[in-house]
């Protein structure tokens, strides 16, 4: 089997497998030359070297049934990786899809470059995982315990001030402090950078979720996240392209929530740095929120008029955690002043230092990468208000 995605991916071949012969050969017509049909997964299978192949399942493969023989092949084999074009979309079929480790369900008619991407992202992914340690997301079987993980939302109302090195960092730490798994939600649903922070390659994202939230049980909610393997923190990464961030609301992001607290110890939220319906929710089913400021001048502004926002909206000011971000003795602003002005004492003081764009740069976590920095004793201090060091593993 020759052939490779096209656009210098020549290393990564395309099967298109489907029982019809008019079905299998207009699919591969549209995906053009290199992909080859075959008729069978078992015509497939022995045809199959190790160098990495995305099939595109045809319409007789969208069904729960087929589609468990094809969780087997791609539980099996790491170098494989599948899409499904089915006649009709429904939601068993995307939970089937899910299941087996689909990456993507299209529907028929389907447009040749919906495929031609669908293809590529998935030869993506596909490359990254073989490159990659072994896959098997968050190793133990998450169970609900009918304790409840304490929600953390990390906000700002300025671009830039550090919301998602807080957030990566602070969950992290508390990962290395929890008995339970520790999740962080990228709900910064347009720009989101958690998975580029953390280096990771996610196979599905909260859109996913959003198209099973009737069914978002611990097991199906298990393969959504992707795991940080050098900590152990489960991420459910934003969207892959901002225009799906219409699909999430206040409801949706809450009820996702909802869905995974029941089964961790904390869940952290990074946000983008506006309010909207999302963050709204967000804030107010937190038990805590960090609220990030840069040591600036805009900065402090911002969050002053955030902070009004907050009180407006009967936020408990108990839940409000103020973060001063670059706070060290070279900005012309005094910390002393900074809180007088908002009118809240920070409860964290994190500095300014080049191993934070060092590690960013780098898809790894300051806390990790250097965690003898000022930076990271920062962060662990802040982990600290809601997981002490060595304390007991659960605090509510
Ligand atoms: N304490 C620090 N010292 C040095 N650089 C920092 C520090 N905190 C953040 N940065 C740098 O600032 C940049 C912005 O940080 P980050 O992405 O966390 O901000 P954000 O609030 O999430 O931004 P956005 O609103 O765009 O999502 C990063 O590239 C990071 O390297
Ligand atoms: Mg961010």
């Amino acid at each position: 089997m020759g052939g490779g995605t096209g656009g210098g991916r020549a290393s990564v071949a395309v099967a298109v497998v489907d029982a019809d012969q008019t079905s299998r050969s207009k699919l591969a017509m549209q995906l053009g030359q290199g992909a080859t049909p075959f008729a069978s997964l078992n015509d497939l299978v022995p045809r199959l070297t190790g160098q990495p192949v995305v099939i595109v399942l045809g319409p007789s493969y969208a069904s729960p049934n087929e589609l468990s023989a094809v969780e087997q092949l791609l539980t099996a084999r790491r170098d494989v990786g599948a899409i499904v074009v089915a006649e009709q979309l429904s939601t068993e079929l995307f939970q089937a899809a899910l299941r087996a480790g689909i990456k993507d369900v299209l529907s028929i008619p389907v447009d040749s470059q919906q495929l031609a991407e669908a293809v590529s992202r998935t030869a993506n992914t596909l490359i990254a995982s073989v490159a990659a340690a072994p896959a098997a997301p968050a190793g133990a079987e998450l169970v609900a315990d009918g304790e409840l993980a304490r929600v953390i939302t990390v906000f700002s109302t300025k671009g830039g001030a550090g919301k998602s090195v807080v957030a990566t960092n602070l969950a992290v730490v508390l990962a290395q402090r929890s008995s339970k798994p520790v999740v962080l939600i990228d709900a910064d649903l347009q720009f989101g950078d958690v998975a580029v922070m953390l280096k990771l390659s996610p196979q599905h994202t909260i859109v996913d979720a959003v198209s099973a939230l009737d069914r978002l049980d611990p097991q199906f909610l298990k393969d959504l996240l992707i795991e940080h393997k050098p900590s152990g923190v489960l991420v459910l990464a934003a969207p892959l392209e901002p225009a799906f961030a219409d699909q999430i609301g206040a409801a949706e992001m809450m009820t996702i929530v909802e869905a995974l607290r029941a089964f961790c110890e904390f869940v952290v939220v990074d946000t983008p740095a506006y309010f909207n319906d999302v963050v709204l929710g967000l804030i107010e089913m937190s038990d805590d929120v960090l609220l990030v400021a840069g040591m600036d001048i805009p900065n402090i502004k911002n969050v002053k008029i955030g902070l009004q926002t907050l009180r407006l909206l009967n936020t408990p000011i108990e839940k409000l955690h103020l973060v001063l971000n670059r706070a060290n003795s070279k900005v012309k602003l005094d910390v002393g002043e900074v809180e007088r002005t908002l009118g809240i004492q920070a409860e964290s003081l994190v500095p300014s230092d080049v191993v934070v764009p060092q590690a960013v740069n780098k898809g790894e976590a300051v806390v990790l990468n250097a965690p003898k920095s000022a930076v990271a004793k920062s962060m662990e201090d802040l982990a600290g208000l809601f997981a002490p060091v060595g304390g007991p593993k659960r605090r509510r």
